[in-house]
């Protein structure tokens, strides 16, 4: 697969685009509308995007195009000449995090050449990643969260009790937030925003060893990108709870629906991934309008130069 273009501009121009979103959204953290958060950040990142040299199309976006009149899966963005790049977004990671003025919304993007990502459909995928570090192949998505978290405090020299797992805050993850209490693992709650619960793994000032649990398909990809730049590993299966979901998986084109897809399955190939804290989180700061300026803080990382920065970047209010 080609690298050419993947260089580190394509990486900054990448960041304002998730700084622009970011940006946009802040005007609406804690004013109670999702929806009104996350049409701001999506315009942004529509606008931005459609100024780079790029041939983009959106390979993980808003939903199908009967559904999101922007950002849709398919939509060409960009102005039409550069590098042909697929791209995977979510303007706003933390819909309910920004309205509610919660800690960790995120605007996030990854590119990766043609066919690059994996084409998740939007329905739920069960996810369970580990940081860099560990003996490839430590986890099993078939194992119990509590086994996992054995085989990875064994490889790590540590106790079970001494391993922390980040988890969506849903009924349907009691079993698993059971059998890691049954080991005595720390459990750590989020109530949404689990791309940015994948990436704690990797970033050992978050104490966060294990992500396990399931959640949207499309920030599975999101995360795996962030993984292929960062390292670490990580197993996804979609699932589905009715027949559109299953179709909406056809229509991407997959016929094996029980696929267990590993980092490479999930992203392959060269990766740029960017991520700006919208809300003030673990990983990120939040925007912050100091004075006349606007100040954002954004990861931006690179698989092929193996680069991962944070940016602090501080411009005049628009
Ligand atoms: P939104 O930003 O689209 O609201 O998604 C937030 C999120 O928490 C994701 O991080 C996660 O994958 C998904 O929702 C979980 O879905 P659900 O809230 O249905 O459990």
């Amino acid at each position: 697969m080609s690298k050419i273009g993947f260089n580190a501009a394509l990486a900054l121009q990448a960041a304002l685009v998730t700084e622009k979103a970011a940006i946009a959204a802040t005007a609406l953290v804690g004013r109670g509308d999702e929806k009104a958060a996350d049409q701001a950040a999506v315009d942004a990142m529509r606008k931005a995007l459609n100024n780079m040299d790029i041939r983009g199309r959106i390979v993980i976006g808003e939903g199908e195009r009967d559904e999101a009149p922007m950002l849709y899966i398919g939509e060409e963005v960009g102005k039409g000449k550069g590098p042909e790049i697929d791209i995977a977004l979510d303007p706003l990671e933390g819909t309910t995090l920004t309205a509610k003025a919660m800690a960790n919304a995120l605007a996030v993007m990854a590119f990766a050449p043609k066919g690059g990502l994996l084409y998740a459909p939007d329905t739920y995928m069960d996810k369970i990643a580990c940081g860099p570090g560990y003996p490839a192949g430590i986890l099993d998505i078939d194992a119990s969260a509590a086994d996992n978290v054995k085989k990875l405090a064994k490889a790590k020299g540590v106790k079970p009790n001494q391993i922390t797992v980040c988890v969506l805050d849903r009924a349907r993850h009691g079993k698993i937030i059971d059998s890691l209490r049954d080991i005595d693992a720390a459990v750590s709650l989020i109530t949404d925003g689990d791309v940015q619960g994948v990436i704690a793994t990797t970033d050992p000032d978050t104490q966060i060893d294990m992500y396990v649990g399931s959640g949207g398909a499309p920030e599975g990809v999101l995360a795996a990108a962030a993984l292929r730049c960062i390292g670490g590993q990580m197993l996804g299966r979609l699932t589905f709870r009715n027949d559109d979901e299953v179709s909406r998986a056809r229509r991407v084109g997959i016929d094996n629906l029980d696929t267990i897809y590993d980092l490479k399955g999930l992203a392959s190939g060269p990766t740029i991934f960017s991520a700006t804290g919208v809300t003030q989180g673990s990983l990120l700061d939040g925007v912050k309008f100091i004075g006349d300026k606007v100040h954002s803080h954004t990861l931006i990382m690179n698989s092929v130069d193996g680069s991962v920065q944070k940016l602090r970047s501080v411009r005049p209010v628009a």
